[in-house]
């Protein structure tokens, strides 16, 4: 069997930078590997309606916007599958026989849905569709089979409790379901991309984002107004590297070749860093190369999705065709999964038979 990939993302809002070094920027480089026989690009808007229940407009509208985010970072759709989550209802069934596997206690302890419940002060009323989503996102896993699922780091405790599912349906009710691998971002810094405000996260929430799509002005904006270190008060002062956004960003964006271009009195990063910490640097010296950093990966992604956004009608039949596809597959696993379960009374002429013979014999 060759390798498949599943992923993908909430319809809450635009694209940002975070998303594109922690996943988005994997995923095109997978796809144009050529080393996986398929690829499923998932728009959860299911998984985004457990905590939006009460603004569907809002994920409606997004739906698009990540779907143009997606072909303006380079997914194909003639090499990815790009589905959307609610139009294959076999999501839905496989959730449902996957609940019986999983303890209200075991997703209490998800560290993930632990921290969303807290930013959402559900604590006191938290919907049950909320609550069950891990199982939603095995199901979505286990559906495409999936071997290889590229993802941020948040995303970890969804894929332990994946694997715990496959685990327990395979052990329960024989072979059937992919155990998948999680593949991280290899660089530290793309990991968890901080905010432009050196917070913990990139969140449309805190206003800390840089969108795939902004436009060129308020990129150079939102990087000339970053947080650095804030005892790096003059450029004679010897400055910290660690928990400085814009050396952050620097490790996830910059290669070799942009200090050529934009910086050539130093040979690399290192060099750059050396020289900060030393002192001597100043802030806005290195703000403005990461700017030109930045423009130069942004540019031909906005400039990409100005030209889908011209055709909004074939991103919905993209969108259309992907579901499509995606349907059949899952529908075969779905198949897979109720003979484990012995739940496919009328295809099983042995069940038939012997029911009659107990009542004949
Ligand atoms: N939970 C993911 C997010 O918040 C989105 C998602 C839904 C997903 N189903 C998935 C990611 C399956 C990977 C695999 O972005």
């Amino acid at each position: 069997m060759g390798k498949i990939i599943l992923t993908g993302d909430r319809p809450t809002g635009k694209l940002h930078i975070g998303h594109y070094v922690g996943s988005l920027r994997r995923r095109v480089e997978l796809q144009n590997s050529g080393e996986y026989e398929k690829i499923f690009i998932m728009i959860a808007d299911a998984q985004a309606l457990t905590d939006n229940a009460d603004n569907p407009e809002k994920v409606r509208q997004n739906v698009i916007e990540v779907a143009l985010d997606y072909l303006a970072c380079g997914l194909d759709p003639a090499k990815s599958t790009l589905l959307i989550q609610s139009q294959i209802p076999q999501l839905c069934e496989l959730s449902f026989y996957y609940m019986n596997l999983v303890t209200v206690s075991r997703l209490q302890r998800n560290p993930t849905v632990k921290a969303e419940i807290q930013m959402r002060n559900f604590e006191a009323s938290i919907p049950v569709g909320f609550f069950c989503y891990p199982i939603s996102q095995a199901a979505d896993i286990t559906a495409f089979k999936a071997t290889t699922v590229p993802v941020g780091e948040d995303q970890m405790p969804m894929l332990e409790q994946t694997k715990e599912i496959v685990h327990k349906f395979n052990s329960v009710y024989g072979e059937t379901l992919v155990d998948p691998k999680i593949l991280l971002p290899e660089e530290e810094a793309c990991l968890r991309l901080p905010g432009t405000d050196g917070k913990a996260k990139m969140s449309k929430s805190l206003g800390n984002c840089i969108y795939l799509s902004e436009e060129p002005d308020e990129i150079k904006k939102k990087v000339m107004s970053m947080y650095t270190d804030p005892d790096h008060i003059r450029v004679q002062d010897p400055g910290k590297i660690e928990g400085n956004t814009v050396f952050t960003y620097l490790d996830a964006f910059c290669r070799p070749e942009h200090f050529e271009r934009y910086l050539p009195d130093y040979a690399n990063l290192e060099e750059l860093k050396a020289h900060y910490q030393r002192g001597g640097l100043g802030d806005v010296k290195v703000k403005r190369f990461l700017n030109e950093v930045l423009q130069e990966t942004l540019e031909p992604i906005r400039t990409r999705r100005k030209e889908f956004q011209k055709d909004i009608p074939y991103v919905y039949e993209v969108l259309k065709k992907g579901s499509e596809a995606a349907r059949e597959v899952a529908e075969q696993t779905l198949q897979e999964v109720r003979n484990a379960m012995k739940i496919n009374y009328f295809d099983d002429a042995e069940l038939i038979r012997e029911q009659s013979e107990k009542y004949q014999g």
